[in-house]
């Protein structure tokens, strides 16, 4: 079978791979556009970092999981036995752990602050240990509806925990990924984790590197230049390169996924409760433009059709810069044949 091929973010994979070993201060959100590679590029830092030894990686895929429940939760985070911190045996390709729970610990009947001690105790074993925890989270924001005793949510006590930990205590990092930007934007504006967090932007490749990767991968000076112009993600480059063994030409590759974007596009428009002439209106700010400013370009009236269009995933808010774009460059030229066709 063909080998995995990891493409550059060179930058990207020096900032996180910096960031695990300074003095934890803050809790990173790492956000960006959809399929950017947030999560690979994670993985990566940690494949690159785990055999240091003086790091230790709990990390939670949570995108793994269907939306848990409070039991489901503790039974993703936690693992019994009679250790502090286990090693997952389910995540084969890198060396992460869990936390570590004693085997009569009862799962339905426990309090949010027996959890909480449950883990600063493992992190504090790590600290012992003389290594450096680092808690990653990827999909953080499907743990948004799980409430505890009392109707706390785990979600805002969670947060407290992880401020405390770097902030306060500079005792383990807490990395989180979402691809939710609207859930980013909820965070970024909440007045109680002002001062608390970093954002880190994973966003689509740059022109030049995606030019490099293509000529490297053989394709020829005119595909190069005719596909800088559509392609902006990782996977996309894949794409290309699968279906030049399976007899696509770049061309056609390219009209496909444009095709496929402009369906999406029209269905989603089609089964709105809101007007198409609203939409179209939002969507015409691409129409010479790729991306578009919050502040400047969208009025009040219009941002429940913005709402929209990033919950569906067209659009990308980015909150940190203040810029809204699609998710992908292609989905912008699905968006103007959109426009052209109606
Ligand atoms: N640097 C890279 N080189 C090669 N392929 C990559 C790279 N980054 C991501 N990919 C591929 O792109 C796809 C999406 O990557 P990934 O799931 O990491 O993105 P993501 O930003 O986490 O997406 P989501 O927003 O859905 O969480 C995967 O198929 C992955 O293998
Ligand atoms: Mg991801």
């Amino acid at each position: 079978m063909q080998k995995f091929k990891f493409y550059d973010r060179e930058k990207e994979l020096n900032y996180l791979k910096t960031y695990c070993q300074l003095l934890p201060n803050s809790i990173l959100f790492v956000y960006g556009p959809k399929s950017s590679g947030k999560s690979t590029v994670m993985k990566k830092v940690i494949k690159d970092l785990e055999n240091r030894g003086d790091l230790v990686f709990f990390y939670y895929n949570l995108r793994e999981y269907a939306t848990p429940t409070k039991e489901e939760f503790l039974n993703i985070f936690f693992e019994k036995g009679d250790k502090k911190y286990i090693q997952n045996s389910l995540v084969i390709d890198i060396k992460v752990f869990k936390f570590g729970i004693e085997e009569n610990f009862d799962f339905n009947n426990v309090s949010l602050n027996d959890v909480f001690r449950r883990i600063k105790e493992d992190i504090n074993t790590v600290v012992k240990e003389k290594k450096i925890p680092i808690l990653i989270i990827d999909e953080l924001q499907k743990l948004k509806n799980i409430y505890f005793n009392g109707g706390k949510s785990l979600l805002n006590e969670l947060f407290n925990l992880f401020v405390s930990l770097t902030k306060m205590e500079h005792l383990c990092h807490v990395i989180c990924l979402t691809s939710d930007s609207l859930f980013i934007n909820e965070i970024y504006t909440n007045s109680s984790l002002a001062e608390t967090s970093e954002y880190y932007l994973i966003d689509w490749l740059k022109k030049e590197d995606i030019k490099r990767i293509l000529k490297e991968e053989g394709f020829n000076e005119k595909e190069v230049n005719f596909a800088v112009n559509y392609v902006s993600l990782p996977y996309e480059i894949t794409q290309l390169i699968n279906n030049r063994k399976l007899g696509v030409s770049v061309e056609d590759t390219i009209r496909n996924w444009i095709n496929v974007e402009r369906d999406r596009l029209k269905y989603l428009i089609d089964t709105s409760d809101i007007e198409e002439e609203r939409i179209l209106n939002a969507l015409k700010k691409f129409k010479d433009k790729i991306k578009i400013s919050y502040v400047k370009d969208v009025k009040k009236e219009e941002f429940s059709v913005f709402k929209y269009l990033i919950e569906n995933e067209i659009l990308f808010y980015d909150v940190v810069n203040g810029i809204i774009k699609p998710h992908s460059l292609k989905k912008i030229y699905a968006i103007r044949r959109i426009l052209e066709e109606r």
